[in-house]
This record gives structure tokens, C-alpha cells and sequence, in this order.
């Protein structure tokens, strides 16, 4: 297994502009492909999850080009896909097997969804589930990939979701939008609202009532040009290192500002950290701006369990806050972190306990005494890009070098990660 060998750093400076955002990728991909005419798409994710999308897109009919100096993407829209000649290969992306559960929910063929030995692991009853409500046939094995979709008539449904999943609520507005009349669905807590967001941008109609969001099906979406902006997921690890940092000064630009995904930003200040971040335009509906982050003395706070949906990709990264903070932090009521690309609890836990740090591992999340000096030592990622960047930031803060195995899984979100660490790392 390849891994990087990280060595401390004295302090962390640059600016950072970082690729398009994940999330969105998927859904410009996929609502390219289903609306009428050309989309053109700028700034997309070059991470392998986002590939998976388009590549069994492709596999379903749908034609991509990538125009000369690969900024922007092409996708002809279909009237129809066509039956895949093969399982579709997800890779390791959960987004893009239950976001094409959805689509393919209301095809008129069957399909195989499949994945590397994480996605095939991880839970799909919680999509199948409120898809069959709408009379969709699937088949998950024991509850997991591969999935087998039977294209077939939907009608809506009123549909809560089983946890509160962006990927669950997009894949019942995906069928939704394919659906004989109005889907409804309740969702526990709010999450990411990049669907909503996108229906309505590529002309849909979509209400909300309350807590509750209404689709009337079917309709026609149509193509247009969509600008993506910088992925805030990606730059929490650059964040963090110039908060634990001393002299430290981070700047990232053209990074997406969507309430539901900075979440991590506030529970940060909360902590004491020193961030500025400013709104510069809506544009392809969603905000764009700035963030700058400064060194800060940080202090260990209590996670309200409310916020974990619109943390849960940031919680890796914070518990490497927590660990150089005063204090404890505590994180409850994040189970789902237990079926994300790797069971991260266990991960974290181990992780920065094989660099002396004191966190105790919970049912449903985790507990940090910050503030005892970490020291390099070998650590794995566990196949799971969130996990080999935030032990990697600690490994900046850490005495001695540290050797993260696996460390090839950065691909899949950032595959420019450790060049852009080693860029802001002065020693
Ligand atoms: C995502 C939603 C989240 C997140 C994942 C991407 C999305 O999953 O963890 O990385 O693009 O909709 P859940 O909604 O299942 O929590």
C-alpha cells in the first residue's frame, strides 16, 4: 500500500483555490445529462468520485467532451438513456450510486450498480426503501450493493427519510421529477440543499412547504451553463493546519458558501478560531467567497448533535482540531460516521491514538482531551480520503514524521492534496 511521509511543519501560509466542488460535480453531471440540449459545465471536480458519475453516465448513453484547455465539460443531454451493456461501477462514490438509484428508478431497463469493497459494503435499503414507496423495483444484496434496478412507471409518494442523507432526499427528487404526480418529502434535520438548488436552476419546479419539500412530476429540465465553485470540503484540511499552526495565514478563494456546507466554519469560531469569511456573489445558485483563517488558541467545545448533517464530512478534520485545542471535544449523535467510506469513528480513534492522543471512542462519535503533543508514527487512511487528510494535518503538528498508509485515497475527493500541503507547509 503506498503511503506519504508527512514531516512536521513550523507554520502553514498560502492561498488556495481549490477544485469544483464535489457534491455539485454529481449533480451537474447528472442533471446535464437528463435536461433537454447542451450543458456546459465549468470547474468541475476532477476527483475519481466525480468520474464514476460521468463515466457510468456514459455507460448509460450520455455524451461528455472536455473542451481544449479542460476547464469546461459537455453533455449532451438524452431523451432517454439507454441499458447499460454492463454493471455500472460506482468506485468508492456513495453519492453516485444512490443519486442514479433515483434516476434509473424510472428508466425502462435494468441496471447493476456496484462499487469497490467500501461502496459494496455500505447501507442502500435507506434509498431502495423510499423509492420502492413510489413504485420502483430494486433488489440491494442483504441491504448492500449491488444494487439491481428494474426501470419501471413511478407514481409520488410521501416519503420521510429513514436518517437525515442529501443522497437519500436526491434520489427520491430524482424520481420524483420522472414520477406521476406530487412527492413530498419530511426530512429529519436539514442537509445539503445542492438538488433543490440545481432543479430550480435548470428550470424545475420545486416547493417548499415548511420542513417539507414538494415535486410534481414528471418534468422536463432544460441545459444550461453552470459554474462550479470551489469545494469547502476540501479546503477545511488547509483551514485547520493554519488554525493549529503557529504564524499561520490561509486564504482560500472562489470556495462555495452554502449555509449547509459551512457549518464546520461556525463550530471552528465557536472554538475560538480566528476566520473571516465573506459572500462575494450568487452565482449558479449558489454563494461563493472567501475564507481566511489565521493561527488561533482553540478550545474544546461540546458538538450539538443537531449540527452533525451539515458537519458530517468536516467531523474528521475537526477532531485534529480538537486534538491540538484546550479542552475536550465532544461529538455524539454521529453514528452515520460509522458507514461513511470507512467506519471513521474507528478510524480517527485509532488514528491519533497511535500518535498519543487522548480520544476515546463512543457509540456514536468521540471524545478528545486536546492539547497533549502528538508524535509522528504510522497511520492508516483505511481507504478514505477524508481520514488520510485530517491525520495528515495533525501530522503537520505532530513531533516527528508521520507515514500515512493508503494515502493514495486523496484521489478520490483532492488528488492534488499533498502538493498543496507540502505548498503551504514552511519548515
Ligand atoms: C453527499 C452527502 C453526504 C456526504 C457525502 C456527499 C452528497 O452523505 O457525506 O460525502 O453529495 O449528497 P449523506 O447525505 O448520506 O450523509
Amino acid at each position: 500500500m503506498p503511503f506519504m511521509r508527512i514531516r512536521p511543519a513550523r507554520s502553514f501560509r498560502g492561498t488556495f483555490s481549490l477544485p469544483g466542488d464535489k457534491s455539485i460535480t454529481h449533480r451537474a453531471f447528472i442533471f446535464g445529462a437528463l435536461a433537454r440540449g447542451l450543458t456546459t459545465i465549468e470547474g468541475a471536480s476532477f476527483g475519481e468520485d466525480c468520474t464514476s458519475t460521468r463515466r457510468c453516465l456514459e455507460a448509460l448513453g450520455v455524451r461528455f467532451a472536455l473542451s481544449e484547455d479542460r476547464r469546461r465539460f459537455l453533455v449532451q443531454g438524452v431523451e432517454a438513456l439507454a441499458a447499460p451493456k454492463a454493471p455500472l461501477d460506482c468506485g468508492n462514490s456513495g453519492t453516485t450510486l444512490r443519486l442514479l438509484m433515483g434516476v434509473l428508478a424510472g428508466s425502462s431497463f435494468e441496471a447493476t450498480l456496484s462499487g469497490d469493497e467500501s461502496l459494496n459494503r455500505r447501507p442502500m435499503e435507506r434509498v431502495a426503501k423510499p423509492l420502492r414507496e413510489m413504485g420502483a423495483r430494486l433488489q440491494t444484496r442483504d441491504g448492500r450493493p449491488p444494487v439491481i434496478v428494474t426501470g419501471s412507471g413511478l407514481h409520488g409518494a410521501a416519503i420521510t427519510p429513514e436518517a437525515a442523507s442529501a443522497q437519500i432526499k436526491s434520489a427520491v427528487l430524482l424520481a420524483g421529477l420522472a414520477a406521476q404526480g406530487l412527492t413530498t418529502i419530511h426530512e429529519p434535520e436539514a442537509t445539503r440543499d445542492h438538488t433543490e438548488r440545481m432543479i430550480r436552476s435548470f428550470g424545475g419546479v420545486l416547493r417548499d412547504n415548511g420542513p417539507m419539500l414538494e415535486i410534481e412530476g414528471p418534468q422536463t429540465l432544460t441545459a444550461r451553463n453552470v459554474r462550479i465553485p470551489g469545494d469547502p470540503s476540501s479546503a477545511a484540511p488547509f483551514i485547520v493546519a493554519g488554525l493549529i499552526l503557529p504564524d499561520s495565514e490561509v486564504v482560500i478563494e472562489g470556495v462555495l458558501l452554502n449555509p449547509l456546507r459551512v457549518r464546520y466554519l461556525d463550530l471552528l469560531r465557536d472554538m475560538g478560531a480566528r476566520i473571516e469569511s465573506q459572500i462575494s456573489s450568487t452565482s449558479d445558485a449558489e454563494p461563493w467567497g472567501r475564507i481566511v483563517a489565521r493561527s488561533s488558541d482553540l478550545r474544546g467545545i461540546d458538538i450539538d448533535p443537531r449540527d452533525i448533517p451539515a458537519v458530517v464530512d468536516e467531523l474528521p478534520i475537526l477532531a485534529i482540531a480538537g486534538a491540538f485545542a484546550r479542552g475536550r471535544l465532544k461529538v455524539r449523535g454521529a453514528s452515520e460516521l460509522r458507514v461513511k467510506e470507512s467506519d471513521r469513528i474507528k478510524a480517527m480513534v485509532s488514528g491519533l491514538q497511535a500518535m498519543g492522543g487522548r480520544i476515546v471512542e463512543l457509540d456514536d462519535g468521540f471524545s478528545i482531551e486536546g492539547g497533549t503533543p502528538l508524535r509522528g508514527a504510522p497511520v492508516l487512511s483505511h481507504g478514505d480520503h477524508r481520514i488520510a487528510m485530517a491525520l495528515s494535518v495533525a501530522a503537520l503538528g505532530a513531533r516527528g514524521d508521520t507515514e500515512v498508509a493508503g494515502a493514495e485515497a486523496v484521489s478520490i475527493s483532492l488528488p492534488t492534496f499533498f502538493g498543496e500541503l507540502e505548498r503551504g507547509a514552511a519548515r
